[in-house]
């Protein structure tokens, strides 16, 4: 078995300590956070095993692994410390804030073997994974265009996330650049088929709410835009087309990611309740093998003595589409949630390091769904100058 120190046990972190805990190959789980009182909070919440003062506590003590789950900008400085100190990590996302922070990633992954695995939910979004099966079955023919959105509007729920996430001074960071948080619309894409993206144009769309959060002269990032547009050339020679929207007249809380992918014998298409499956004969609603049916009542005595802060949308249940035949048997009772991909991620996470494998989002692929988004806020701060990708390869076997 082994132990986890989780880093950050904010907003997120609640909702993965119970899985952490529940999941059979691991024993110990420690938490820590610059804020005391909410590991230890988390610790009494989820019956943990107990808190470091602060993560070089942590990196010192003889826990095996660090599952960081800190602000979205720290991640990359965080994960190197982690796999120098001999932890394999797992990551929430972005993998890391710069293309160079990719690059160290991947540098200390080299040279010390660990295992790095980034928390990607769309990785197992149903969309994904029906796409996936139907790209390996050979069913779209070429693919040869493909869209992700990640539209997920402030007003729903983002403006009291980063006001817990950042204090009085919140706005300096809930103006983070959309395209620079570009994993659940490029990873859901990615997810899906054998390439990568090769170079961008990106527009940025200058907020125009005048409230002080995407406002350069308040922003940590010098971030004016509330919305990005990007066009990406693939390695195999198709297109990308890539939203990430955070002012949109859209229920980002029935789908936030949605995807699109045309091939030259079939494609399927995603829009908030309805998905299609079509070819040159017809369409094939296919809205129900996507569709995540919740697996328990959120009041269920079981559930809430595991998780008793459990919000509704962490009881997401699985899809038709989903291998739940895979998860440890402790996940029947447990908490779930962005469209059922939580309990595979640990799951995959606990997996690697026992076996010594490589996780399905491991660095080579984290650094593939990362590094396009970066590059693509650089274009639109160049007016949309087609840039370059840096590509860092494939995993190796
Ligand atoms: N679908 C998804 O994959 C998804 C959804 C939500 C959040 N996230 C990611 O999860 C991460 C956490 O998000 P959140 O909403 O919980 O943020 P949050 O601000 O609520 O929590 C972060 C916590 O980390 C703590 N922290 C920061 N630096 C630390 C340090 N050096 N040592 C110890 N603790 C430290 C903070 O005090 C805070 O309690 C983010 O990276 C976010 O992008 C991913």
């Amino acid at each position: 078995m082994i132990s986890i120190g989780i880093v950050g046990a904010g907003q997120f972190a609640r909702h993965f300590a119970p899985l952490f805990a529940l999941h059979p190959g691991v024993g110990d789980v420690y938490v820590t956070d610059v804020i005391p009182e909410r590991a230890t909070a988390l610790v009494d919440e989820c019956d943990l095993t107990g808190t470091f003062d602060d993560v070089d506590a942590m990196l010192a003590s003889d826990v095996d692994a660090i599952a960081i789950f800190t602000q979205r900008w720290t991640h990359g400085p965080q994960a190197v410390a982690a796999l120098e100190a001999g932890k394999h990590v797992y990551s929430t996302v972005p993998m890391a804030f710069t293309v160079d922070e990719v690059a160290a990633i991947l540098d200390a992954v080299r040279r010390t073997g660990l295992v790095y695995m980034m928390g990607e939910t769309s990785h197992y979004n149903p969309a994904t994974v029906f796409a996936r099966d139907k790209r390996e079955q050979g069913a779209f023919g070429r693919v040869f265009y493909v869209e992700g959105d990640y539209v997920h509007d402030m007003d729903l729920g983002f403006y009291a996330a980063y006001q817990y996430s950042g204090g009085p001074e919140w706005k300096r960071t809930a103006s983070f650049p959309p395209m620079k948080y570009p994993t659940h619309s490029v990873g859901g894409v990615l997810g899906a088929l054998d390439a990568h993206a090769v170079s961008v144009s990106c527009v940025g769309i200058a907020d125009d709410r005048d409230d002080g959060v995407f406002d350069r002269e308040v922003s940590d990032f010098g971030n004016d835009f509330s919305n990005a547009s990007a066009l990406f050339e693939m390695s195999d020679g198709g297109a990308m087309r890539v939203n990430e929207f955070r002012r949109v007249g859209y229920p980002s809380h029935i789908r936030e990611s949605r995807f699109r992918f045309f091939g030259t014998e079939g494609s399927f298409e995603q829009l908030a309740e309805v998905s299609v499956w079509q070819d040159k004969s017809g369409v094939d609603d296919v809205s129900a093998d996507l569709e995540c049916v919740p697996s328990m009542d959120a009041d269920d005595p079981a559930l809430r003595h595991i998780a008793p802060d459990l919000r509704p949308a962490f009881i997401s249940g699985h899809a038709p589409v989903h291998d739940t035949g895979r998860l440890p048997d402790s996940y029947a009772v447990a908490p779930n949630g962005h469209d059922g991909s939580h309990q595979f991620l640990v799951d995959d996470f606990v997996t690697a390091v026992a076996t010594g494998t490589l996780p399905p989002v491991n660095a080579w692929v984290a650094a593939r769904y990362t590094v396009p988004g970066l590059v693509a806020h650089e274009s639109a701060l160049r007016g949309g100058e087609r840039l370059p990708i840096p590509d860092f390869g494939d995993a190796p076997l």
